[in-house]
């Protein structure tokens, strides 16, 4: 049984890629992926899952009551593990173009049970990330509209009917949360009639998201005090409050707004040119996500003391204090709304390509293998996960589920890291297009600094992620170990 669940799925040298050629599973007559995506696509794709509630929500609470101006530094921390990661997400993607990501690379490295972990790890990441997300984008919505805009709102609809306080459950009064079930609804409409469409959805959302962030930064550094720098490492107040301590927390909790740039190899099947791609796609949206993040924190902890920036939204925070800013705080609520959606869109693309892969490997049921014969996207795998994302975003209280987001993710990327320098050395014939430079340094550091990120909230949520990892192996032995495609040719 170990060798069965260690077995790696042998890995043959993907062959040159074409524009409209179809390149996973074309030799059954079954209709495929469409291959339409380009290096300019592929970027924006990332820029579009990685600026969202990272920025937008989470940045001001860890400023505040973790790292004060140090975010920076916290951004700084978080941006090295993934650009490590992202490294390696390049040589693979590059590799070896097909939609199952990290899955697929340790299926065919690491062996089918870690896979199915790693696939499972995937589900905490683009699922719960959309959920979560969708509900950072109704309560952006409900303020626009009621703050702003001054239009009524019926409440008991903004809410999950119940909430988690840190030790119970308590209800909210609400009924569920309407904003996060129609966001969820309509992008799985669009994730649905196809790749083309969504991408160029994605595009427009990421250009009005990015012109906010730009008009804040432009018309934000007048406003600069430097006296809010410092100090810059507030001194330490306790565990995880400041100090050095306290900005290593705060680069767990941010980590959240790197997500989504490995999202982008998901499209590995929808790409025109993969292998020269796909890198440009990773880490390029990696790089202007990250130059983004640090001019942003660099700004709004300039503009308004650290201690006063722990809310909802930030951004809007630090405008408030500025009348003659009072017309950008709109737009930055509207780039908000905007960039909220687009990270909503891109998880509920990768979350279905997952499942695709899986289930062509037999450890997920045939139906999310299924591709619509017209619109040539997995519909079913679509249509599944967006039902389980509006459930989540309209039902659940997500408070704890952004760290859990982080965590799946970190494993992931960790396991990505590991998975390249196996592969080196048990195939070091095979072609990369990409190679990681060092790797024999890169890959191990970059590993080790996630699984340091990764240990950061695991100490606090650990019950909730050994839950989630033990009702994964229930379904993987009731069901992917049985069918698994691997084991039954051996
Ligand atoms: N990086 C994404 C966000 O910040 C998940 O919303």
């Amino acid at each position: 049984m170990l060798k069965s669940l260690f077995r790696v799925k042998p890995l043959e040298p993907a062959g040159h890629v074409d524009a409209g050629e179809p390149f996973e599973g074309s030799l059954d007559g079954e209709a495929t992926l469409k291959r339409t995506l380009t290096a300019k696509h592929l970027t924006m794709l990332g820029v579009g899952a990685v600026i969202g509630a990272g920025i937008f929500v989470l940045t001001g609470q860890a400023a505040a009551n973790h790292a004060g101006p140090a975010i920076m530094l916290s951004f700084v921390l978080a941006g090295f593990a993934c650009a490590l990661a992202g490294l390696c997400y390049a040589e693979f993607a590059a590799l070896m173009p097909v939609s199952g990501s990290a899955y697929s690379y340790s299926y065919a490295t690491l062996g089918e049970f870690v896979a199915w972990f790693i696939g499972w790890c995937l589900v905490l990441e683009y699922l719960f990330a959309s959920s979560t997300v969708a509900v950072g984008w109704s309560g952006y919505l409900v303020s626009f509209l009621t703050t702003t805009l001054n239009l009524p709102f019926p409440m008991q609809l903004t809410q999950a009917p119940i909430d988690w306080n840190g030790t119970d459950f308590v209800s909210t009064g609400s009924l569920f949360n309407l904003p996060a079930i129609l966001i969820v609804a309509a992008i799985s409409g669009l994730c649905y009639v196809g790749i083309t469409q969504s991408a160029f959805v994605n595009a427009i959302v990421v250009a009005i998201k990015v012109t906010v962030i730009c008009l804040f930064v432009g018309f934000g550094l007048q406003y600069i005090d430097p006296a809010n720098w410092t100090p810059f490492i507030p001194p330490n107040e306790g565990p995880g409050k400041f100090g050095f301590e306290g900005v290593t927390r705060a680069a767990a909790i941010v980590f959240f707004a790197y997500i989504g740039f490995d999202a982008v190899s998901t499209a590995a099947g929808e790409a025109k040119n993969p292998q020269r791609d796909m890198p440009i796609g990773i880490l390029g949206s990696l790089a202007i996500c990250t130059v983004i993040y640090i001019v942003v924190c660099a700004v709004l902890t300039g503009m308004t003391h650290y201690s006063l920036l722990g809310t909802a939204k930030p951004v809007a925070t630090a405008l408030e204090a500025y009348p003659k800013l009072s017309w950008l705080k709109m737009w930055v609520e509207i780039g908000a709304i905007a960039g909220l959606s687009s990270v909503i869109l891109v998880m509920l693309m990768a979350q279905p390509r997952i499942f695709y892969s899986m289930s062509k490997d037999g450890l997920m049921p045939k139906l999310f293998g299924k591709v619509h014969p017209r619109f040539r996207t997995p519909y079913i795998g679509t249509i599944i996960v967006g039902v389980l994302a509006a459930i989540l975003a309209g039902l659940m209280p997500l408070n704890v589920l952004g760290e859990l987001v982080s965590m799946g993710t970190l494993l992931a990327f960790a396991t990505v890291c590991i998975g390249v320098l196996v592969l080196r050395y048990t195939r070091p014939e095979l072609p990369r297009p990409f190679r990681v430079p060092a790797a024999i340094i890169i890959c191990p550091v970059g590993a080790l600094a996630c699984l340091y990120l990764f240990w950061q909230p695991f100490v606090e949520h650990w019950p909730i992620f050994v839950g989630w990892t033990v009702f994964g192996l229930l379904i993987y032995f009731s069901y992917g170990y049985r069918h698994s495609k691997l084991r039954q040719k051996a």
